[in-house]
């Protein structure tokens, strides 16, 4: 916090600063907790999937047998995207992954049956909507870029099977579908990041949901939030050799640069979410006969190790690239993957805030001249 000359408090960032009250998510950023909806995201990510977590996080409940399969159910017929939407995909094809999804969760605004409907049962069928389609559009769009055809959706396959399916063209392995299952639950929601602050601001002045997604969309793009795993990847790229690692995260650190995937604004502990993905790092890179990516990540760890004292620990996005890189994901991808799994989480703030609504409207103090005399253009030189 800094007081400026005029005495007016200000935080920056926000930092610390709390702006509402919620029931999605519990972060405890000094042990590395992370709870969603009270429940702990060890036990999700081990046990649970991501259709019963996104019925959890919208529902406020853990699904029983019945409402999963007929919530599974309405997802997997939900997939499909309006021809009109593909060929918005086809002439923006050239754009980052990013923009196009931005772009096409925008344009289905257009055909969204509850588009003016802001209830919390709206609300959440179109949340859900856009979940069912979101892959869709990211698997759309890079076949399209390739001159591929798309895939349609496949009923029989779960959201992340479907996905990897409608990507590749091609049955996933069990382990990447649980892989990549593990990887949406993790990625799913995690209170008032900068994406889900920017939606709730959006939710704010009653907008409808689908602008709060894409101010979501739009906040998630940029490398201090969404976009590490892909810099990270890049990273272990230009490293090449678990022997390089070091030289080169010193070379950054030395010259007051940021080494990817590590420090959290919240987590001062090690971010949980890493956890799960570290060891299928290790083993992914093994199946595929690549176990160098997981050997320098390895080493940047060990070099990073000091930083720890300082509240600067591996974050969700380390061990995420790598995963994605050994699916065979292209990396300007994998920010859309963390999108995929954000939008039952972006969802659940906007209808927080519209629960309880208050136009989010914060103040920055002045800082420039006052009551400067209007000049008429004639007379300035
Ligand atoms: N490597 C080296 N030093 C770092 C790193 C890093 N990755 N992250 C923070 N630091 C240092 C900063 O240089 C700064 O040092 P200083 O006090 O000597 O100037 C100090 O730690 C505090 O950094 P801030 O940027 O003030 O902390 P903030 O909370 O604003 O930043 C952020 C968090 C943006 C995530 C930062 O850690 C970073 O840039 N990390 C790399 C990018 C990254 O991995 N982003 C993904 C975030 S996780 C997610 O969105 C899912």
């Amino acid at each position: 916090m800094t007081t400026s000359s005029s005495g007016v408090e200000i935080r920056r960032g926000l930092m610390g600063v709390y702006f509402d009250r919620t029931e999605s998510c519990f972060i405890d950023g000094t042990i590395g907790k992370l709870l969603y909806r009270g429940y702990d995201i060890h036990e999700l990510a081990e046990n649970s999937t991501f259709e019963e977590v996104v019925y959890l996080l919208l529902y406020g409940k853990l699904p029983t047998r019945r409402e999963l399969d007929a919530f599974d159910r309405q997802l997997r017929s939900d997939r499909d995207i309006p021809d009109d939407v593909l060929d918005i995909i086809n002439k923006v094809k050239n754009g980052h992954p990013m923009d196009v999804l931005r772009t096409a969760v925008s344009a289905l605004s257009a055909y969204d049956p509850d588009v003016r409907d802001n209830s919390e049962a709206a609300l959440i069928r179109k949340g859900l909507r856009l979940t069912a389609m979101a892959p869709t559009i990211v698997a759309a769009h890079d076949r399209i870029r390739k001159g591929l055809k798309p895939v349609k959706p496949n009923p029989d396959l779960n959201h992340a099977g479907n996905f990897l399916h409608m990507l590749f063209d091609k049955m996933p392995s069990e382990e990447e579908m649980h892989i990549m299952d593990v990887d949406f639950i993790l990625h799913a929601e995690h209170g008032s990041n900068a994406s889900a602050f920017a939606a709730r601001v959006a939710a704010s002045t009653q907008t409808d949901l689908h602008s709060a997604v894409v101010a979501g969309i739009a906040t998630l793009k940029g490398p201090a939030h969404g976009g590490a795993a892909e810099e990270v990847m890049k990273m272990a790229e230009e490293i090449g050799r678990p022997e390089n690692a070091e030289p080169y995260a010193r070379n950054i650190l030395d010259n007051g640069g940021r080494v990817m995937g590590f420090g959290h604004r919240v987590y001062k502990a090690e971010d949980p979410r890493a956890r799960h993905l570290r060891e299928r790092s290790r083993t992914l890179g093994i199946a595929k006969g690549q176990p160098q990516w997981f050997g320098i990540l390895t080493k940047l760890q060990d070099v990073m190790k000091p930083y720890q004292a300082r509240g600067i620990f591996v974050n969700v996005d380390f061990f995420a690239g790598s995963i994605y890189y050994l699916m065979g994901i292209p990396d300007d991808i994998f920010i859309s993957i963390f999108a995929l799994g954000r939008i039952p989480g972006w969802t659940l703030n906007v209808v927080e805030q519209y629960r309880n609504n208050i136009l989010i409207r914060p103040l920055t103090d002045y800082n420039g001249p006052m009551d400067v005399p209007y000049v008429p253009i004639s007379q300035r030189n």
